[in-house]
């Protein structure tokens, strides 16, 4: 026991040093959500961040895994909505899958640089979209019939009140032949947990964690007890689920990044 004691009481003021970082770098005027990822990747696109995004993995495969279940789960002959595309960089890997997709963000900055990034590729199109916003979504569902919906890392980052609304929302678009992939952190245990398996610690955090802290909203987890509230039984069907990883950006010197516990899901809408 108290051999122990230095260890605990040197993780004890590790941990410390760690909540007086991130409460430092958390200090910002209130703003909407919606706002805090706009001036996001504003600043990421005007270069005054310029950090790696850190869901932005350039390695790994992760994303092939996303894209083979989704062949084989989705039918491959609708067009696929990408929902909270960001730069776009998935959605033009569903284009190598799907006949057509349209990525949708609500940060008019994401969607900007997301064409620019695509220019030239005719089966890709991006549009300013709260997917929250029931109305919203249902003038894209007139406007694209059925179609398939994909989400990464977009039910974590929302109220429990705004991923019922996005849940809720989606409906319309899936028609009777459409179903949704999506893919969520999902870290158990509290915050400091989630902040440490991403490499910080009280002696430094990864810039592009630092830069996430500093700019967006506190992320929260997603998985199959989340999935059951959001989605309830009475209107969805679960096609299959499962744990999976999520890549990370190159998060320290030697440019590795790390692999977040992650949840994955496909559902299809109850009818009848
Ligand atoms: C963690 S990022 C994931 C980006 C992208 N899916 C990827 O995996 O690279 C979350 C994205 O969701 C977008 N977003 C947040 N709230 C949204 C909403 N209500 N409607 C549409 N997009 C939203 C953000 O602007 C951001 O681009």
């Amino acid at each position: 026991m108290i051999s122990r004691l230095p260890g605990a009481l040197a993780r004890a003021a590790d941990t410390l040093r760690l909540v007086l970082r991130v409460a430092a770098l958390s200090i910002r005027l209130p703003r909407h959500p919606d706002g805090l990822w706009d001036d996001f990747w504003s600043g990421v696109s005007a270069g005054s961040l310029h950090e790696a995004v850190i869901w932005e993995a350039t390695g790994g495969d992760e994303i092939d895994q996303h894209l083979e279940r989704a062949a084989s789960l989705l039918d491959t002959g609708l067009t696929i909505v990408d929902i909270g595309c960001g730069t776009g960089a998935v959605s033009r890997r569903l284009a190598g899958v799907f006949p057509a997709v349209v990525g949708a963000d609500v940060s008019r900055g994401a969607v900007e640089a997301a064409r620019s990034a695509s220019a030239g590729m005719p089966h890709l199109k991006f549009m300013v979209l709260d997917a929250t916003d029931p109305e919203a979504v249902a003038a894209l569902s007139r406007d694209l019939g059925e179609v398939n919906v994909f989400v990464r890392g977009v039910f974590h980052v929302l109220s429990p009140r705004r991923q019922a609304a996005l849940a809720r929302a989606i409906q319309p678009l899936l028609g009777t032949r459409g179903r949704i992939y999506l893919v969520e952190s999902n870290v158990s245990g509290g915050a400091l947990n989630y902040l440490r398996g991403l490499g910080a610690t009280g002696r430094g955090i990864p810039g592009p964690l630092r830069q996430a802290i500093a700019s967006l909203p506190k992320p929260g987890h997603f998985g199959a007890r989340q999935r059951r509230r959001v989605f309830p039984a009475r209107d969805w069907t679960v096609i299959a689920e499962g744990a999976t990883t999520l890549d990370t950006a190159p998060m320290h010197g030697d440019g590795s990044g790390v692999r977040i516990p992650a949840y994955w899901a496909a559902l299809g809408r109850r009818h009848g």
